[in-house]
């Protein structure tokens, strides 16, 4: 089996990726990063992911993330990224834009669950698990002993008659100028809403401010499972995306 796989993470400002070594669950190079084009269009997006896959010079199977549900390679939303994503075959997309390189696309959260389960805060741990990226977006990756339920997509649970990731994500908590304190509230509420509903073993919150836990995980309420931040931030997405081309191949 092959021990490096490489990971690219589409993101709003940034496609990003490495080959990973899958022995340690961590990038094998330093990662690559280009800007997503604006607007984020397939072909656009394609583009720079094979820009980031040859930065590397590498040929063989690629994983990719994708900022939205993907069902068999095909995007199916586009909550945050440019609508031209519904309906494409993006692994064929990409395949095609890589020279017929394997390609799996699988949704951004998804991937950074799979590698914290395997390498991060979540390994070892049975029951159900819930990992919520939190950033422009809120993403969520189900897991029930281990086994990944796919594109939960827990974000657009509906807070206070909004979309939850517009009132609890970190954009929300920029775009409104809340303070630690007020944005934990909103987050204490969304995480008893989903815990009301799937009454998780375990939390694993990742995202840019899984980096500072100390400012917000003091101030959550009224939630029973146990929370952690995630311990592989800014790269979980990219190795759980090789993880994911490795099964693949199988
Ligand atoms: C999308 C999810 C994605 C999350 C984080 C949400 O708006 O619907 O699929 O995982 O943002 O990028």
């Amino acid at each position: 089996m092959q021990t490096q796989i490489m990971g690219v993470d589409i993101g709003g400002s940034g496609i990003k990726g490495a080959p990973v070594d899958l022995e340690r669950g961590d990038l094998a190079r330093e990662r690559h990063k280009v800007l997503t084009p604006q607007p984020a269009t397939p072909e656009g997006v394609a583009g720079c992911v094979a820009e980031v896959v040859r930065h590397f010079g590498w040929t063989g199977p690629v994983g990719v993330t994708f900022p939205g549900v993907v069902t068999h390679g095909v995007t199916r939303t586009a909550a945050n990224v440019d609508p031209g994503w519904v309906g494409t075959d993006a692994a064929a997309l990409l395949s095609r834009e890589l020279d017929g390189s394997p390609v799996t696309v699988l949704n951004d959260a998804d991937a950074a669950g799979i590698a914290e389960m395997t390498y991060g805060a979540g390994r070892g741990r049975g029951g159900t698990v819930i990992l919520l990226t939190l950033g422009t977006g809120i993403g969520s990756a189900l897991f029930t002993d281990g086994r990944l339920v796919s594109n939960s997509e827990l974000g657009h649970l509906e807070l206070k008659g909004h979309d939850a990731e517009k009132r609890a994500s970190v954009k929300a908590k920029d775009d409104g100028d809340l303070s630690w304190e007020r944005w934990a509230r909103r987050l204490s509420r969304y995480l008893e809403h989903v815990e009301m509903l799937f009454s998780p073993d375990l939390f694993i919150l990742g995202g840019g401010v899984s980096r500072r836990p100390e400012k917000f995980l003091p101030l959550i309420e009224g939630v029973r499972a146990e929370i952690v931040p995630a311990a592989l931030q800014n790269n979980a997405g990219i190795v759980g995306a090789a993880m994911a081309a490795q099964a693949a191949q199988r």
